[in-house]
């Protein structure tokens, strides 16, 4: 069975449906409102679980209703929460979403996400030794995103980077990155690049391989040379949130593959999930997805 240990943030995404996106000022009535789970490390653990991979989730909540509704959440996904801290002192993380327009807008309070520590990774060292593939993203502390790019490279462990939210990072780090996982903005915020360059030009100036996701219209990938696309699939878009970590999650869940096959299967992967409303509700079991491969067998 596929290992993977996750180390990221964990959200409980407070969804609102609407018309449309508010102007700044201004009042709407929404449609409907729910809290789903979320968070871009949660959501990631429970993409590769439902892909089958035995996972483990490093991260913290706090020690509230949110909190305990979380970790019964990613416990019932069959996500080990032992390294999920419960902080006394700090409430959990949330995501206020509003969803209009076939797109979401998203503020994210890290509160609990933001107490994820280095020594939280070192505790996890073994689970990250025995692991095909570590996932780690940036809703929680730089100094914890380090440690786990410098442990998982140390011990030989795929990192697999997904920078969101982005911000500059340094070429040493990502030196060590097995695999960046930004879509084209993030990609030019890493890089210190400009907003206006090529994606491909971006991509080549990247120390580490890349994997570019660009929506409905794919991903791109390159270890060396010139980069490959892989096609989206076609489906009828619900909500998009989460659909990056189904993205991230299938990725690490394949990568054993190679990875054109594990690009194809995660953009397989993120096209199902934004067919349901939540970042998790459509999620991919694996018979899910291959039942949906078998009949995009030319895609
Ligand atoms: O990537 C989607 C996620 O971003 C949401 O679930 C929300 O919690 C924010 O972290």
């Amino acid at each position: 069975m596929t290992r993977i240990v996750v180390v990221g943030s964990i959200n409980m995404d407070l969804v609102t449906l609407a018309p449309r996106f508010p102007a700044p000022g201004e009042t709407l009535l929404g449609e409907r409102f729910l809290t789903v789970p979320g968070g871009k490390g949660a959501n990631q653990a429970v993409a590769a679980a439902r892909l089958g991979a035995e996972v483990a989730l490093v991260g913290a909540v706090g020690r509230d209703a949110f909190g305990a509704q979380l970790l019964r959440g990613l416990a019932a996904e069959g996500v080990d929460v032992a390294h999920v801290a419960t902080r006394d002192d700090v409430g959990s993380g949330t995501a206020s979403i509003t969803v209009a327009e076939a797109d979401n807008q998203i503020i994210v309070v890290p509160a609990a996400n933001a107490s994820v520590t280095p020594a939280q990774v070192e505790a996890a060292r073994t689970r990250i030794e025995c692991a095909d593939a570590v996932l780690v993203q940036m809703e929680i502390p730089l100094a914890t995103v380090e440690a786990t790019v410098r442990l998982g490279h140390a011990l030989g462990v795929p990192v697999i980077l997904n920078p969101a939210p982005a911000q500059p990072l340094p070429r040493e780090w990502l030196a060590r990155v097995r695999y960046l996982t930004p879509n084209q903005h993030e990609l030019a915020t890493v890089l210190g690049g400009g907003a206006d360059e090529d994606f491909r030009e971006l991509m080549g100036r990247a120390p580490c391989p890349v994997v570019l996701t660009r929506g409905g219209e794919g991903a791109w990938y390159r270890e060396q040379g010139e980069p490959s696309h892989q096609r989206g699939f076609a489906v009828d878009v619900v909500d998009t949130t989460g659909a990056g970590d189904t993205f991230n999650g299938a990725l690490a869940v394949y990568l054993n593959d190679g990875l054109g096959t594990a690009v194809r299967k995660a953009c397989a992967a993120a096209a199902l999930s934004v067919t349901r409303l939540g970042a998790q509700g459509g999620m991919p079991t694996r018979a899910e997805l291959e039942a949906f491969l078998a009949g995009r067998a030319g895609a």
